[in-house]
């Protein structure tokens, strides 16, 4: 078997794996669809039946604090319509209050079976409690209590959770209503790349850029190939 990391040593990794890429189409501005969300809902569609891709809902989600300083984490896109991209949370959560506070959001998705990447840069705002109460009901009563439960990204004790869960069960049995915390952030596109791996690292990238004077309600899009 290929080594894949130096000889290890207490202070350092080195990743010596140098994977190539080849997807089988040609990405370009001519081949892609006018508007982003539905050049994004073409390849979306593609990484769910191509059924290799492990979990392509997964996503990376960058926020910002005030003063610019940014944190990541993975959440799942649950949702694409005519405006951006939808995904579910804790409302109290760090997330949430660094996008209270800055509105500025970027997602990546990595779709590595199929060599492909989509990278979005926009604004939030939250979805319609209606909408959030939709989505809501659709979760098992599991996770529709473990909403409740946690106070998510705050310090707990160890038995906390236990002790919260219980309590919510007791509460609610199997009839869980959507709590006033928890719902869905909308990041609305400036700013959508795709990404398509080739070989030698010299991969196909197609930017759209919102045009300024367009609105986010009606926008229209400036399309260019990007050098990898
Ligand atoms: C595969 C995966 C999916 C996740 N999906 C979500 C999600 O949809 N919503 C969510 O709030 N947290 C999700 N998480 C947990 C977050 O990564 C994170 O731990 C949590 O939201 C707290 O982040 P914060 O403290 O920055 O707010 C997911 C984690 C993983 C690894």
């Amino acid at each position: 078997m290929d080594k894949v990391i130096s000889e290890p040593k207490p202070d350092e990794i080195k990743v010596l794996l140098h994977h190539q890429y080849q997807t089988r189409d040609t990405l370009s501005p001519s081949t892609v669809l006018p508007s982003p969300l539905d050049q994004f809902h073409v390849w979306f569609k593609e990484a769910v039946e191509d059924g290799k891709v492990h979990e392509p809902e997964a996503m990376s989600l960058s926020t910002a604090t005030s003063s610019g300083i940014p944190s990541a984490r993975i959440v799942l896109f649950k949702q694409l319509d005519s405006r951006g991209f939808i995904f579910y949370t804790n409302y109290t959560s760090r997330k949430s209050k660094e996008l209270s506070e800055n509105p500025n959001a970027a997602l990546v998705f990595y779709w590595r079976e199929i060599h492909r990447s989509v990278r979005v840069v926009g604004k939030v705002e939250k979805v319609s409690r209606e909408q959030s109460e939709e989505y809501f009901k659709s979760r098992p009563v599991g996770s529709q209590l473990g909403a409740w439960a946690s106070k998510q990204s705050t310090v707990i004790d160890e038995d906390d959770l236990t002790r919260r869960l219980k309590e919510v069960e007791e509460k609610f049995g199997d009839d869980v209503p959507l709590p006033e915390f928890w719902g869905g952030w909308r990041v609305v596109p400036n700013e959508v790349e795709f990404w398509s791996g080739k070989p030698s690292r010299l991969h196909d990238r197609v930017r759209y850029l919102r045009n300024e004077e367009s609105s986010s309600e009606s926008p229209s899009w400036k399309i260019d190939r990007l050098s990898p």
